[in-house]
């Protein structure tokens, strides 16, 4: 049974808060240490339970690895892979193991990997992924459950995505990194995790130029060796803390944050009336007393657009803002799961199709909610922040998976959070 927070409001968060590595920076350059056989060292990595099933996922496959959560540094040395199967146990467990396959086919020449089910934010097709890796030359089955891919030897191919899918740009650029020959993939993804997966890359000896831009060009290279590498900052979580501050109308100083990561979310916030100010070491965001929080459209679009991991947390924010907000999600077609609950809070939301239309209401209502996935777990935390009495959030393992501590890291800026195993 998944523990539970009590969130009793307790007024503005203030105070200074130091902003993990990115959770999903982190995953695909896990996935990445399988393409070399020498060790390689990620720093500033977070201690949350996907990056536990990753680690899981990699010694399956006869991967050694060793995570000092304490510093954030984890070692990963996959000189001896002793399988090319991934068991279906981890697909369950994490979405993000599918992300091995490009790396399995580049080193072992095939790969048999659980096909990922849908999960609650949508039916999340892997086809993309699979298109540019038959594109430079997989064989590919579908059998029960599981994708088998083969390929003696890689070839570079031009790729062209049919929609900039993070994973898919992922996967074919660490397939290309050992192929022969050059790959060229064009309307791919941009958003910093690729930035900072291509940056990993090199430093082990790949050729790949472009990356950030929706035109990556990677020259095949033999052999990678191992590296060091320090993530780069969460966005997401930092856009938490952000929003946090907005809603309980604090001032919080977020230190480790990369300014140009968080453009769109800091333009939102300065639309609906919350000042988001540069400092030398951080970003602080804060609420002007005499202005309120104003209503605002928002449509998600991939990076640099409006992230869809912030939707629900800008829901939150606008459910008690003043005027009505469009919230259009266009990036998955079921990622509005905490609408019901919200509602259960007192919010006023209408789903028509892929949009919420909320209607501003002075004060959300503490009441009992249920996480569904990971980022409406957040959103439905951040509402509790500012309710009227007393909230119990009930499927706390969705947050644990995203986020280290949370509610320990909240309590410290001035909120009241109990967990109750
Ligand atoms: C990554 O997921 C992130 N996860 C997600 O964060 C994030 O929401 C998403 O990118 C978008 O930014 C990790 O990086 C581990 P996509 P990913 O492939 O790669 C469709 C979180 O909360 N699509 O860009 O799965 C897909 O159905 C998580 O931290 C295909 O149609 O996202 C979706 O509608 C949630 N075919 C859209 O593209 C494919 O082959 C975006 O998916 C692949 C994707």
């Amino acid at each position: 049974m998944s523990d539970k927070f009590i969130i009793t409001p307790n007024g503005a968060l203030t105070g200074d808060v130091h902003i993990s590595g990115a959770k999903n920076a982190v995953l695909p350059v896990l996935a990445a240490t399988l393409l070399t056989g020498q060790p390689c060292t990620v720093q500033n990595v977070p201690d949350l339970s996907d990056v536990e099933a990753m680690c899981g996922l990699l010694e399956s496959l006869g991967a050694g690895t060793s995570f000092d959560a304490s510093k954030g540094n984890l070692t990963v040395c996959a000189e001896n892979l002793n399988t090319h199967e991934a068991a279906y146990e981890w697909v369950g467990k994490l979405r993000a193991s599918f992300l091995i396959i490009g790396p399995m086919l580049a080193r072992l020449g095939k790969a048999k990997i659980p096909l990922p089910g849908g999960c609650a934010i949508g039916s999340r097709p892997v086809d993309l992924h699979l298109k540019g890796l038959a594109a430079m030359g997989a064989e590919i089955e579908h059998t029960h459950g599981f994708i088998c891919a083969s390929a003696p030897k890689l070839r570079g191919a031009k790729i062209y995505l049919d929609f900039p899918s993070v994973g898919a740009t992922e996967s074919i650029m660490m397939a290309a990194a050992l192929a022969e020959g050059q790959t060229i993939m064009e309307n791919c993804a941009v958003e910093p995790e690729i930035v900072d997966l291509a940056n990993f890359l090199n430093a082990a000896g790949a050729d790949i130029r472009g990356a950030g831009t929706d035109t990556v060009k990677i020259n095949g290279t033999r052999a990678l060796r191992g590296v060091t590498h320090a993530v780069i900052p969460d966005r997401i979580e930092a856009g938490t803390f952000m929003v946090a501050a907005a809603l309980t109308r604090g001032d919080i100083h977020l230190t480790n944050v990369m300014a140009d990561h968080l453009k769109p979310v800091t333009a939102k916030l300065k639309e609906v009336n919350v000042n988001v100010m540069e400092t030398e070491s951080g970003l602080r965001v804060f609420h002007d007393p005499t202005m309120e929080v104003i209503a605002t459209d928002i449509k998600t679009m991939p990076f640099p657009g409006f992230p869809t991991d912030m939707q629900a947390f800008f829901m939150s924010l606008m459910a008690t803002a003043a005027g009505t907000s469009i919230i259009t999600e266009t990036v998955f077609e079921n990622r509005f799961m905490q609408v019901g609950e919200l509602k259960r809070m007192g919010a006023e939301i209408k789903i028509e199709s892929r949009s919420a239309v909320i209607e501003g209401v002075p004060k959300l209502a503490g009441a009992q909610v249920t996480a569904s996935d990971l980022r409406a777990g957040a959103g439905l935390m951040l509402a509790a922040l500012n309710a009227d009495g007393v909230t119990e959030l009930g499927g706390v393992s969705h947050i644990d998976r995203g986020y280290c501590a949370l509610e320990a890291r909240l309590n410290r800026l001035g909120a009241d959070i109990q967990r109750i195993s």
